[in-house]
């Protein structure tokens, strides 16, 4: 079958909904309430997350940006020639370009994101700064299983790129859970990259989660407005405030909405009660030290490789191989 035919599979949009009333209401149901992440990223939602990404105080862009600036000849060494790179949650895409003009001879990109507006963006700058290299765009969420478009050329090694600090917005078990799909995904010898945010000044982590121009809280509240819109959900906008806490013991972010008084909503038919002061958890952000990210990787089978870093030791980017271990 030729490949460029499918130029954007739209996998995620059947039965999506589904799914999405299914977790949205389960997770209203459980004390603490709680809301899944991934429904942040609608058209509005993506390109919020870029205006946060921009903000002075969200540090974690700006410094993966400098690392790849820095280290970006490196990295694309470290991977080799002929390489099919795969990329979970592609967003806007500027440091997978950085990286793809790097690479020697890449065979094919193929980007994996849950939003078609970011993904028809994405794909379409990158086709007209980089038009030698294939394209298979697949619109899907990373964290089901898919099947994955072939290239034209056969590829020495399968590379799954995953920079940002998406790995951060999973719970330890989740996160060995994507970690061991990365390794069946990639093969014996494939290789991840993997954004990792290091343990910092959690004033600093903190003002990051909590930009004073409130473009977060305006993210963090577009979830109840795609609710609103997708679910019929009621949410009353005035009636919600978005915090961010960094709870240290755990090394990560916990973002929350918040009930401003005592309300009920209706989602689908069924009403969830709020208290005054009631937080729902929408958003974890795991910060790691090195030991603690080997540590994560192991569970999952993969060996760090190698570390790269930006000039202020801030964010990480770490390159992870398959341990050898048989698979659990
Ligand atoms: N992957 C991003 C991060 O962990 C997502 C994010 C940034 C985010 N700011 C947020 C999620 C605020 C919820 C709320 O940094």
């Amino acid at each position: 079958m030729n490949t460029r035919a499918h130029a954007l599979r739209l996998d995620a949009p059947h039965g999506a909904g589904i799914d999405m009333r299914a977790e949205v209401c389960a997770g209203l149901a459980r004390r603490p309430k709680q809301l899944p992440s991934k429904y942040f990223y609608d058209a509005k939602g993506s390109a919020l997350f870029e205006a946060i990404c921009i903000q002075p105080e969200y540090y974690l862009t700006r410094a993966e940006l400098a690392l790849m600036r820095r280290h970006v000849a490196a990295i694309a060494s470290a991977l080799g020639p002929e390489v099919l790179l795969l990329e979970y949650g592609s967003g806007a895409g500027i440091k997978t370009q950085m990286l793809l003009a790097h690479l020697e001879h890449p065979v094919a990109y193929v980007p994996i994101e849950i939003s078609s507006s970011a993904l028809r963006q994405s794909v379409a700058r990158l086709r007209d700064r980089l038009p030698a290299i294939e394209v298979l765009p697949v619109c899907a969420d990373f964290t089901r299983p898919l099947i994955l478009p072939t290239p034209q050329r056969r590829p020495d090694r399968r590379v799954i790129y995953f920079p940002g600090s998406t790995i951060g917005n999973f719970d330890s078990a989740s996160a060995v859970g994507l970690l061991r799909r990365m390794r069946a995904e990639m093969g014996d010898d494939g290789a991840a990259l993997v954004g990792a945010d290091l343990i910092k000044d959690p004033a600093m982590i903190e003002a990051a989660y909590n930009d004073a121009a409130g473009v977060t809280a305006r993210f963090t509240l577009n979830m109840l407005v795609r609710l609103n819109r997708e679910l019929g959900a009621d949410f009353d906008l005035s009636g919600f405030s978005a915090r961010s806490r960094y709870n240290a013991l755990a090394s990560r972010i916990e973002a929350f909405i918040v009930s401003r008084r005592s309300q009920d909503v209706r989602v689908s038919g069924r009403a969830f009660h709020f208290d005054a002061a009631e937080s729902m958890l929408v958003e974890i952000s795991c910060k790691y030290s090195h030991a603690s990210f080997a540590h994560l990787c192991a569970r999952a089978g993969l060996r760090v490789a190698q570390v790269w870093e930006d000039p202020e030791h801030l964010f990480s980017l770490q390159l992870l191989v398959n341990d050898g271990s048989s698979p659990q």
